[in-house]
């Protein structure tokens, strides 16, 4: 990929995509904040005091609209299925993340579901997993009819911890699946130790970690696969879709043909020539319309990454000096981040008991969107798992003692997954972190009100 934003489109120098990215697209994301700013700066916004932050944030998702014509001539040029553009966006991400390949789909969660759907794992077989997460990780472990086994993170760095990965195999071990959540890189070194020494496959969960990278090397590039969503949420945003990246090329033929139908890889989408299955596939791929869009947005991304890494830089230590806040701790090895949420650890003793629920109302109240992460319900309670266990397939391969859902869950208990769900805070950090420096000073102001005020906001 050619990295160089400005010599591609003069439209996307830094100063002008700043501006740009506020001017096009602060509009649609104003909101009714905007206004009222009354009275004392020191007071809380929650308690009547004038907003820490009271513009726009820079909306997201962000669209140039210089590019509309480059969507349009794909709907005016008939062409909608994976075809040249799709191919064209393969080579692009590949090559943006230094992947030998790259299959495009329809979104993260098919491209998680597809890696394991080809991959040599069986009923019967484990597969540690991370446990901060949402069902979408694991849909393709339990598809398989695998056991999904987790490994509890490490607080600081919201990470899967190695040693527990370690403690966690067995003779039926046969992957990891690693999450990068917030965006933020797992031990992926020690994880692929870990996974040579045992034979296990890695599929890479890099559905929030575009262009995060371990010592200058891509998450997703790491394992057997490395699965990406380009959700509107996403730093890469479509709107839906999703690629999965690997440097084995029987892999990747193995994967396309599953891609599209289980058809040999020779044949184009669409023919009806030929179309014999030879594997069980499923028809996963992505539309033309959707790869001319990643093909604008990618030119963004490397620009975007910098500035949120710029403000991250900037931001860290001003929150880290306010009594109570943690910042989420990168690995030392983490070269950059995507910053897809700016997570940070909240200890309300140290805010003189305020609740973190408070914490939040009254950091909303001060124009500072953020939230919780996600709920308190770990992902090995939930029915689904609890669904399969009750199948005929699971029943074949697992004894009645492991499919107790009680024990199941006793078993996978992860203390430090749920000390974090009642203790982190995420700022929604796509369109927050490429605001100014000014912006960031807003954010810690905010906060510093926040603790002054804790009593108050309290007893409010
Ligand atoms: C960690 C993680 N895994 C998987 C997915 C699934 O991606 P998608 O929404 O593109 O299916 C997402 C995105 O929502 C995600 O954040």
């Amino acid at each position: 990929m050619n990295t160089n934003l400005t010599s591609m489109n003069p439209l996307w120098t830094r100063r002008n995509f700043i501006k740009t990215s506020s001017a096009l697209l602060a509009a649609s994301a104003v909101p009714a904040v905007m206004a009222k700013t009354s009275g004392d700066a020191s007071a809380p916004a929650a308690l009547g005091g004038a907003k820490a932050h009271a513009k726009p944030w820079p909306s997201w998702p962000q669209w140039d609209p210089q590019n509309d014509a480059v969507v349009t001539k794909v709907l005016h040029g008939r062409v909608w299925s994976r075809d040249r553009l799709v191919k064209e966006f393969e080579g692009k991400w590949a090559a943006a993340m230094g992947a030998k390949h790259c299959l495009a789909v329809v979104n993260g969660t098919n491209a998680l579901s597809a890696s394991f759907m080809v991959l040599d794992i069986n009923p019967g077989d484990e597969v540690i997993c991370a446990p901060y997460t949402f069902s979408a990780s694991l849909l393709g472990v339990l598809y398989k009819g695998a056991m999904p086994v987790f490994a509890d993170i490490d607080p600081l760095t919201y990470q899967m911890d190695p040693a527990q990965i370690e403690a966690k195999i067995t003779p039926r071990t046969k992957a990891i699946l690693p999450v990068h959540i917030c965006g933020y890189p797992s031990d992926m070194e020690r994880i692929m130790e870990i996974a040579r020494k045992h034979k296990l496959f890695v599929v890479e969960d890099a559905c929030q970690a575009h262009m995060s990278e371990i010592n200058h090397k891509k998450m997703g590039t790491f394992g057997t696969t490395g699965c990406f969503s380009f959700q509107t949420s996403k730093v890469m945003p479509i709107g839906e879709g999703g690629a999965i990246v690997t440097d084995d090329p029987a892999l990747k033929d193995k994967l396309y043909s599953y891609h599209n139908y289980g058809f040999k890889t020779n044949i184009a989408p669409g023919s009806v020539d030929n179309i014999a299955a030879f594997i069980l596939g499923n028809k996963i791929r992505m539309a033309e319309y959707q790869a001319a869009i990643g093909l604008c947005q990618l030119k963004m991304l490397e620009e975007q990454t910098k500035i949120r890494n710029e403000n991250a830089r900037y931001l860290t230590p001003k929150l880290a000096a306010i009594p109570g806040i943690t910042p989420v701790k990168p690995y030392p090895n983490v070269t950059q981040l995507s910053y897809y949420m700016y997570p940070f650890i909240y200890d309300e003793a140290q805010f003189k008991g305020l609740p973190r629920a408070a914490f939040l109302k009254a950091l909303s109240a001060e124009g500072v969107p953020a939230g919780s992460g996600y709920p308190n319900c770990p992902i090995y309670t939930q029915e689904f798992i609890h669904q399969m266990f009750q199948s005929e397939v699971y029943k074949k391969f697992y004894s009645s003692a492991e499919l107790n859902f009680d024990a199941y869950k006793e078993k996978n208990h992860c203390p430090n997954l749920i000390k974090t769900f009642h203790t982190s805070v995420w700022l929604s950090s796509q369109g927050i972190l490429l605001g100014s420096k000014s912006d960031m000073d807003d954010i810690v102001r905010a906060v510093e009100k926040i603790q002054k005020n804790a009593d108050k906001l309290k007893k409010a």
